[in-house]
């Protein structure tokens, strides 16, 4: 295995999403002791880029230990200039670089074969090393940062302070191959073991207790619904929670699926509840909470009935996790599964099997356990449901507004044979413009169309819609939805804008 030492960094998981690719088996980990590294047997260590400065006092640095192993080292920005400080570099505050830039390899090096003598490379740091260690060359540089790679070729240590793990390094996969490769990793690890492993941990850790499950419907909690139940058996009780903000027919068509599984399921129907605890409230990120919060009394209601439940389930996913604002990292919407948590869940533990999975990867899971096809490839729905595609005040009118044009848009795509996006849906704003219709005024909503291209969710790409099928779908929305004049198409790109609309 790969022992990923973590040091706060922005994109760590990817690091670990870029080993697992390489089917070797990987774990991130924060400020380990010595012996626990040890515990490991790591065939190779990889230190993370990170917010700090190696030279700030009480800064976090990998033990000088490590570095004994015998074992191949990669350090990436932070972890780079952690590795240079612990060896006797020197590391100092530079001319910052940040996004794409171009390194030139200087010298022949087993960590870049294959890859191109100049190529871009995703930059994110303003410190930098500036005198490599005894017995490192420096084998790649940017304009800006002379010392952008390094190695000891012979103790297999390596530095580079771009990012390989962003998908801008145009080598990155390269280098992740290279680096397994030098530490001699066999690239048995498949998903499959991913599946048994967590089966199995999840069986130690919950034994016979009793286990709530809360499931959407959506691939996430169905994936995790599934690997508890086959950790636990008959001590999973699935909860759905209607809380009224589905798509149209949802409720229905999740529990036709589930009726047909091995499990307890209980659909319990919310939608008046969450609309009260809803009415009046406008900001995003309080009517995220309220959901969030709402959620957990329903499960710890239900919880109570069912008696003594320890766990609660959730199908956290990475992306989730990091939005939510993770260590140090910006909050950019809280996950309702996540950041949207109450402070006080009357529960033992929560349990997250999927927490450091990207989307795709939980699919694989889906599919290795064997779930229907419908279910793993099913478009993302968020959490908190059209709570966050009805922008400002949630009332039952919207809802349904949103639900019948989400309906209509959703069905055009399909008729289309639109394929390969990776969501798409309505959402309704709450812009209120003059349209004409028959012969009278009207003064109506405006629904908003999007369509995203994205494999991770972290970044994503506004779809090109073909005109016909926008068209159809916005003639169809304004004629068949009361109360809706005007359709507009999202076309930005996340960043700067998210894929949802709050
Ligand atoms: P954004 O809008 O942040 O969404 O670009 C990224 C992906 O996450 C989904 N999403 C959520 N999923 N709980 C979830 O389980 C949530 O609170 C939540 N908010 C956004 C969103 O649909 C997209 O796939």
């Amino acid at each position: 295995m790969i022992l990923i030492l973590d040091f706060g960094g922005q994109y760590n998981q990817l690091i670990a999403r870029r080993v697992r690719e390489q089917n070797v088996y990987c774990e991130v980990h924060t400020a380990l002791s010595m012996e626990k590294i040890r515990a490991f047997k790591p065939e190779g260590i990889i230190l993370t880029g990170g917010p700090c400065s190696v030279y700030e006092e009480g800064s976090l640095l990998p033990p000088q230990e490590i570095f004994n192993l015998g074992v191949p080292i990669l350090g990436i920005c932070y972890g780079a200039q952690a590795l240079a400080q612990v060896l006797g570099g020197k590391v100092c505050s530079g001319q910052s670089e940040y996004g794409k830039t171009e390194l030139e390899l200087l010298s022949a090096s087993k960590l870049f074969a294959g890859v191109e003598k100049k190529s871009v490379v995703w930059m994110s740091h303003t410190d930098r090393i500036f005198t490599a260690p005894n017995n490192f060359s420096v084998i790649g540089a940017t304009t800006s940062c002379p010392i952008a790679a390094m190695e000891d070729s012979a103790r297999n240590f390596y530095a580079v302070q771009f990012h390989p793990e962003v998908v801008h390094t145009e080598a990155g996969a390269k280098i992740f191959s290279n680096f397994v490769d030098i530490c001699g990793c066999k690239r048995d690890w498949k998903m499959s073991s991913f599946v048994a492993e967590t089966i199995s941990q999840l069986k130690n850790k919950i034994g016979d207790g009793k286990v709530l499950c809360a499931l959407s419907g959506g691939v996430d909690s169905s994936v995790a619904a599934v690997l508890l139940s086959k950790a636990v058996g008959q001590n999973l009780t699935c909860v759905f929670v209607d809380h009224g903000l589905l798509r149209k027919n949802e409720a229905a068509q999740v529990e036709a699926v589930f009726k047909n599984f091995d499990l307890n399921f209980i659909q319990v129907d919310a939608g008046e509840r969450f609309l009260a605890k809803l009415r009046g409230v406008i900001e995003p990120e309080r009517k995220r909470k309220i959901i969030g919060e709402e959620f957990i009394r329903v499960f710890e209601e239900v919880s109570k009935k069912i008696g003594a439940v320890d766990y609660l389930v959730q199908g956290t996913i990475y992306p989730d996790v990091i939005e939510s604002g993770l260590g140090k990292s910006a909050v950019i919407k809280s996950h309702h599964n996540v950041g949207g948590l109450p402070d006080f869940v009357d529960f033992k533990e929560i349990v997250e099997p999927l927490r450091l999975l990207f989307k795709d990867e939980v699919r694989q899971v889906g599919r290795e356990l064997g779930l229907p096809e419908n279910i793993v490839s099913r478009q993302p729905f968020p959490g908190p449901g059209l709570g966050i595609r009805i922008i400002g005040e949630v009332t039952a009118q919207k809802v349904k507004i949103v639900q019948e044009a989400d309906a209509i848009y959703r069905e055009e795509i399909s008729k289309a044979g639109v394929k390969d996006l990776a969501q798409y849906f309505a959402a309704l704003t709450n812009m209120r413009s003059v349209g004409v219709m028959g012969d009278g005024r009207t003064y109506d909503y405006a629904v908003a169309l999007r369509a995203v291209l994205t494999s991770d969710f972290m970044t994503a790409k506004a779809a090109q819609i073909p005109w016909d099928v926008l068209n159809a779908a916005a003639n169809r929305i304004v004629n068949e939805v009361k109360g809706v004049n005007r359709v507009l198409y999202d076309c930005t790109s996340k960043p700067p804008a998210t894929i949802e609309f709050e």
